[in-house]
């Protein structure tokens, strides 16, 4: 019977978090989501906003819940009682990061233990910030996030452009306006 939280910025959430956050609800009695008040961040998104977007992805999950925290993980970690913080280890260069924090969780408090997941193979590339681009830049997003952020992210930004067309001169010689014929000068 062990919790767990799942903390992040979550600017916006993507198909990796929701990927992470399923396997964990397997594992846990219960997860809870905190969505960090995060300063170093400028987010895209409110904090109310990246809340109801977690919340509308994570229905289907009843063990998960949502909510946000300021300060240090682990004062959240005692806060609700839970005993480990779960985080999604997506490649070497995420590791060095997450082991600093890790070690520093455990000798905040001692009884903090990080356990790690490694997302689907499909999703070890993507970060929040890749989509927040792509979705400025006009791109579909749809294969990494799901309807609601997609939505979200079309609503904050802007429809996704149309497809470029090229315009191809018809064939043959161009037709040029008929003459018309001038007036008969009035007499
Ligand atoms: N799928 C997709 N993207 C993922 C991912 C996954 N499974 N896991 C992480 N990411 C992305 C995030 O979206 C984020 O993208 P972005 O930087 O482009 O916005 C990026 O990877 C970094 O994620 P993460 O390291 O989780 O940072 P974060 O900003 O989401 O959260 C906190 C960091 C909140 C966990 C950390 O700052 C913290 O613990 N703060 C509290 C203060 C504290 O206790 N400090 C002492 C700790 S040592």
């Amino acid at each position: 019977m062990v919790k767990a939280i799942y903390p992040g910025t979550f600017d916006p959430i993507t198909n990796g978090h929701l990927d992470i956050l399923s396997r964990a609800a397997l594992l846990f009695e219960e997860v809870q989501v905190v969505v960090a008040v995060n300063v170093r961040k400028n987010t895209l998104f409110s904090l109310s906003e990246r809340l109801e977007l977690i919340r509308d992805c994570t229905l289907h999950l009843p063990n998960v819940h949502v909510s946000s925290f300021e300060g240090l993980t682990v004062d959240c970690l005692r806060r609700f009682g839970a005993e480990v913080v779960i985080r999604g280890l997506r490649a070497v260069s995420d590791f060095e990061y997450e082991f600093q924090m890790a070690l520093m969780n455990k000798k905040l408090d001692p009884g903090c233990e990080t356990v790690y997941l490694m997302p689907s193979e499909q999703y070890t590339y993507l970060n929040s910030s890749v989509i927040r681009e792509i979705a400025a830049l006009g791109g579909s997003v749809s294969e990494f996030v799901p309807h609601a952020v997609e939505a979200k992210l079309r609503k904050k930004l802007g429809a996704p452009h149309a497809p470029i067309q090229t315009v191809v001169p018809p064939k043959g010689r161009a037709k040029l306006p008929k003459k018309t014929k001038p007036r008969a000068k009035k007499s």
